[in-house]
């Protein structure tokens, strides 16, 4: 623990003074505690009519260019899951590192749930890099505007079918084509206008602190945004129950692997995080 507070007060002097980043980097880890499961356990998988599906053929352009329905039922059904669900004690201690950090703090999010922004922590300075499950847009891209699910189309329990009014509501308000989930699907890229591509590699490019949380680093962005940032020389922290790619790669750059859940050892960093920055007492921190 001594090496972590030696590390953590460097890396937030280097912070203050050379105005490099804390960023957190979160996965569907993060929102476990809430009750959303994660993507590659056992309740990620979906059935249409007798077939099982995985996330990964679910969640694709493929699949919507099928079977529209059914891939609008999915996600429709995963926003019940998301809006019935809280924030947790690890999603509060983010909101906690970001009062303290202020314009020192990125937020990466794989997640769509809308858990982190819910919890407190701002629009600006959170990347959702996956979407939020809140939003659609125009899946003819006559626009990148994102609008807001309307409110005439309810969530869907497991198997229930999309009603005629969830079709005719499911459109692009500005051009009348099908509208689209605003999350990015396996079988397309990262951008910067939807997802912030280049803004989290420039982030990831100046981070002091990498702390990752909850991932399996089964995606790309994330594990570029640990590489460079590791290769920049950030101090790199991963809390996960499970080893993983970023636990390893914490362990290679003389970071830390905490093998813990983010409920629990998150508001040990965020209090951590916390204490050194009001000792360091450093103006641009606001303190
Ligand atoms: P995964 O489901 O792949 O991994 C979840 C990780 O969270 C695992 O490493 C678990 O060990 C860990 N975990 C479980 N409970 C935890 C807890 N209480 N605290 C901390 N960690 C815990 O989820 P992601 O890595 O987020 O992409 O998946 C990445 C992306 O793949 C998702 O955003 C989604 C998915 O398919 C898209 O939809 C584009």
């Amino acid at each position: 623990m001594h090496t972590m507070m030696d590390k953590l007060t460097h890396a937030i002097r280097n912070c203050a003074s050379e105005q490099a980043q804390i960023v957190v980097l979160t996965g569907a880890g993060v929102s476990a505690e809430s009750g959303i499961p994660t993507f590659r356990g056992p309740e990620g998988y979906w059935s249409v009519g007798s077939r099982e599906y995985r996330p990964e053929e679910m969640a694709t352009a493929r699949m919507f260019g099928l079977d529209p329905d059914a891939v609008w039922q999915w996600y429709l059904y995963r926003l019940g899951v998301c809006r019935a669900a809280q924030p947790n004690a690890g999603h509060r201690a983010v909101v906690q590192m970001e009062a303290t950090l202020g314009s020192c703090f990125t937020l990466i999010t794989q997640n769509v749930d809308g858990l982190h922004s819910r919890a407190g922590n701002s629009d600006h300075r959170t990347y959702q890099i996956h979407g939020y499950i809140n939003y659609m847009r125009c899946a003819s891209e006559c626009s990148p505007e994102l609008y807001t699910i309307p409110d005439e189309v309810k969530p869907k329990q497991k198997r229930e079918p999309l009603s005629d009014g969830d079709r005719k509501a499911l459109r692009c308000p500005r051009c009348g084509d099908r509208a689209r989930p605003h999350v990015l699907w396996f079988d397309e890229c990262y951008d910067e206008t939807h997802y912030r591509y280049q803004s989290s590699i420039e982030t990831a490019a100046h981070a002091a602190i990498l702390l990752t949380v909850g991932t399996s680093g089964a995606t790309n962005l994330p594990m570029q945004v640990g590489i460079l940032a590791a290769r920049r020389g950030a101090f790199v922290i991963d809390v996960n129950p499970s080893p993983n790619p970023f636990s390893d790669l914490a362990q290679q750059v003389g970071g830390i692997f905490i093998q813990g859940v983010a409920g629990e050892a998150l508001p040990r960093i965020a209090k951590s995080i916390a204490r050194i920055s009001h000792q360091i007492r450093v103006p641009s921190l606001g303190l």
